[in-house]
């Protein structure tokens, strides 16, 4: 029997564990154990993730909650460190760049328990991203690194990781996406408008500098004049809004909402005729459905959404977003086409690389 222990913790780490899990699930000799950390812990952060991608409740919460990122991190590093050392696992599987994988891939590094990333050799060369850090001593760590395309095998090269390593298996993420687009397109359409920006904002950079926050509400509040704005609102921005004071009102044509389930939100992008976004994962998913992507960041990690894909750049600048928006409204939208592996099957390499 061979055991494989999966460790997630927060919310974009548990749409890459389904499909690993689904297609291990199907192999015999095989134990499967779930530990989530608790980084992330509210229902509509978590739970429902689990309940709609058909993943079983963790074996183990870890419970850690919030906290800056040296508390959160080391909790989790003192949690897990006993969990490991009763189970015993043969391989230990860390997903994507939050503070959960880098503390996880730690621990086993330390008692000699190979790990296996998931998502690995994604650099945006911007250190002053807590994701950077974690992408970076994740993969030096790990035992066996799983990139979703060619330029993550570059990156790990050069980072001096021997090639026999680095399995290039595609997108984990786009095999949940391709899973669940049929059961996402039958959501109910009533109250979505025909065409709509959809927004969604939440990382450090954008939302902890209250000058620049205050604006881009301002700049969502204009744009939903002329095209209307739905903005489920991670609670890190809710938390920064509340503590700047900046009033946000639902007005006609913008709507914001609480963080959506998974099949909510992806039916509402394969519907937006243009999401606007600082998230790593909504840059791929929008590539994969063909949506322009205005990426509210300097850099980006996924290099290949750019290149390939209907993702544009656009920084921290109001007047960079208008004029892409009014590219997208005059139908001058980027196209873009499919990276290659982006197929559905990843997971499947993933599983077939892990028992080889
Ligand atoms: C984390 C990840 C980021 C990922 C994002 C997706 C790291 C370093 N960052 O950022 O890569 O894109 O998740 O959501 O790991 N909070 C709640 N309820 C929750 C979860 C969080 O209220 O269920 C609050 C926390 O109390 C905290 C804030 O949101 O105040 C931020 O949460 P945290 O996990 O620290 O980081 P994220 O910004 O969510």
């Amino acid at each position: 029997m061979t055991t494989f222990l999966h460790v997630v913790g927060a919310r974009p780490n548990f749409m890459k564990v389904a499909p690993v899990f689904h297609a291990l699930a199907h192999l015999p000799g095989i134990r499967q154990l779930i530990v989530h950390t608790g980084q992330h812990y509210d229902f509509n952060m978590s739970d429902v993730f689990f309940q709609q991608l058909g993943i079983p409740a963790p074996d183990i919460n870890l419970k850690v909650g919030p906290g800056s990122h040296a508390q959160q991190t080391s909790e989790i590093i003192s949690r897990f460190e006993p969990v490991v050392e009763q189970q015993r696992p043969d391989w230990v599987l860390v997903y994507g760049d939050v503070n959960s994988t880098v503390a996880a891939a730690l621990v086993c590094a330390k008692l000699l328990i190979p790990v296996a990333h998931v998502e690995a050799g994604l650099r945006s060369f911007d250190r002053t991203m807590p994701e950077e850090i974690n992408r970076l001593l994740t993969d030096q760590m790990a035992d066996l690194l799983f990139t979703p395309s060619q330029d993550g095998n570059e990156n790990l090269m050069r980072e001096g990781i021997p090639s026999g390593h680095i399995h290039l298996v595609g997108n984990v993420m786009i095999d949940t996406l391709i899973r669940m687009l049929p059961v996402a397109t039958q959501q109910k359409s009533a109250g979505i408008p025909e065409r709509f920006a959809l927004v969604t904002l939440h990382r450090p950079a954008n939302v902890d500098d209250t000058c620049w926050l205050g604006k881009t509400i301002e700049m969502l509040q204009t744009i939903s004049h002329d095209l209307p704005v739905i903005f489920p609102m991670h609670p890190r921005t809710r938390k920064r809004l509340q503590e700047s004071g900046t009033y946000i009102s639902n007005s006609n044509g913008l709507k914001v909402t609480e963080p959506l389930p998974y099949l909510e939100f992806l039916c509402l992008q394969t519907r937006a005729s243009v999401v606007i976004t600082d998230s790593g994962g909504i840059q791929e998913e929008t590539t994969y459905l063909g949506v322009p992507c205005l990426t509210v960041r300097e850099n980006t990690e996924r290099p290949v959404t750019l290149t390939l894909g209907t993702n544009t750049l656009v920084g921290r600048s109001v007047e960079v977003i208008e004029r892409e928006l009014q590219n997208v409204i005059a139908g001058r939208a980027k196209k873009g086409s499919i990276p290659p592996l982006w197929d559905g099957h990843a997971a499947e390499r993933i599983a077939g690389t892990l028992l080889a």
